[in-house]
């Protein structure tokens, strides 16, 4: 088999690469380790940034975004006795859209498996080789059990934060990682019951984090802090309703209980690893850097990567230049290192931990925030996401 852009892993970001080089010219093969009813089904992230939508509806994969997706514009911030709503248009001109990663995805598989380059599912072994000379390649057995071999001229690997791509990277340029683990994770729900909100709340309590968000008029994703080494059979959904009633509750605001149809802990982690590129293997998405969740920026930033990626692909591939391709590592980390501060910024402001002072800066930090239109507005411009610039 031969391409020219060998993709690793059919998450947002080598889906969308394959879509952005195929409106291009450029081909590429994606390979996927798991099926397809598996990647469509992983319950994810929910919050489309402003340059998301507007990158998903310019390579045609906005139909169904803007039929279903929900437009917002703005958050809550809350603290006991205070509710504030941050307005986005007001504050920096631009919104924010529900659509969940998982729509996200099924509507890149469609599209590429009705007239887009190829993807295969259910492969194994998958090994990129030979990424420092001019023709890698991409060994791996497909879903019949037979050795391949994918030969390409670039590999881009968007598999992922457990992928096979990074830890090449890392070994053969020496490349650095930088980590920060949380003391606490997500439980986080999803409910057949329509919002208790219009948009979505964050709010302190000293039990912890609060957070309602939503996927559509009637089911509702809502999530808890706890501790990180809670096991989910000790939830009880009765538990679970009790503590988002408590931690967000506000005098004559009522939150509606439905059906749990799924439930989970996610653990929060920051990590980053530079550089992003060696030789012909570049580096997307999850695969290089990871963000808690606060502030709703992975998969966005998987997004920004790889538009930055396609850009230098295509300068690479078709116009025979190196200067994009070249720089892609350090302009992608730059505006990785930014999200990572903000995710990191309303992770800490958010999540208690026990601290009496570490609380009161907290709070001290919200009031300024719900108070002083500079500090709405730096909140604002981040939340709804930095454009890109190529
Ligand atoms: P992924 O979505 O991880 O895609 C990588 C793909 O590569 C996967 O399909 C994987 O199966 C495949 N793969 C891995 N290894 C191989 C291999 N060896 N060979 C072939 N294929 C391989 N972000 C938010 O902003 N808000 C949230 O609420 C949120 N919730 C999350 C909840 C969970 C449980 C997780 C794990 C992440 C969450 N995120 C959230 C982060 C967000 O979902 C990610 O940032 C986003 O998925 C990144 O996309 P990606 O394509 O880079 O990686
Ligand atoms: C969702 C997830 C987030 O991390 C966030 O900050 C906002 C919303 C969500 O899953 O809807």
């Amino acid at each position: 088999m031969r391409t020219q852009v060998g993709i690793i892993g059919a998450g947002p970001a080598g889906l969308l690469l394959s879509r952005m080089l195929a409106v291009q010219g450029i081909e590429s093969v994606v390979l996927e380790n798991r099926s397809r009813d598996y990647v469509e089904a992983r319950i994810r992230a929910g919050i489309l940034e402003q340059h998301t939508v507007d990158t998903l509806r310019e390579v045609g994969m906005g139909a169904r975004l803007d039929r279903e997706g929900l437009e917002h514009d703005g958050i809550y911030l809350q603290y006991p006795g205070t509710r504030h709503k941050l307005d986005f248009p007001e504050l920096c001109g631009r919104n924010v859209w529900i659509y969940g990663q998982s729509e996200v995805v099924k509507d890149l598989i469609a599209a590429q498996l009705d007239d887009g380059p190829p993807l295969l599912f259910e492969v194994s072994d998958v090994q990129p080789r030979d990424v420092d000379t001019d023709s890698p390649s991409i060994a791996f057995t497909d879903a019949d059990g037979v050795a391949q071999v994918l030969e390409c001229d670039v590999v881009a690997g968007t598999d992922g934060f457990h992928g096979v791509s990074r830890p090449i990277v890392t070994a053969a340029t020496d490349g650095q990682l930088w980590e920060r683990t949380y003391p606490f994770a997500w439980l986080g729900i999803l409910a057949d019951v329509a919002p208790s909100t219009d948009d979505l709340i964050y709010a302190w309590h000293p039990d912890g984090f609060a957070m309602h968000s939503m996927r559509s008029p009637s089911v509702s994703r809502l999530y808890i802090q706890v501790d990180p080494t809670e096991k989910i059979e000790d939830w009880s959904d009765d538990r679970i309703w009790e503590a988002l009633a408590t931690r967000m509750a506000l005098p004559g605001w009522e939150l509606q209980t439905g059906p749990v149809t799924e439930k989970s802990i996610l653990p929060m982690r920051s990590f980053v690893s530079s550089p992003m590129r060696h030789g012909r293997l570049f580096l997307a998405g999850d695969a290089a850097h990871i963000v808690p969740p606060t502030g709703a920026k992975g998969l966005n930033l998987a997004v920004a990567d790889v538009t930055l990626l396609a850009r230098a692909l295509v300068r690479l591939l078709a116009e025979k230049e190196t200067d994009l391709a070249d720089a892609y590592s350090d302009k992608a980390l730059a505006r990785v290192w930014r999200c990572t501060h903000f995710s990191w910024w309303m992770t800490s402001m958010l999540h208690t931990h026990g601290d009496d002072f570490d609380a009161q800066l907290q709070l001290s930090q919200l009031q300024r925030v719900c108070t002083s239109e500079a500090a709405a507005r730096e909140l604002a411009e981040m939340y709804t996401g930095l454009p890109v610039a190529l």
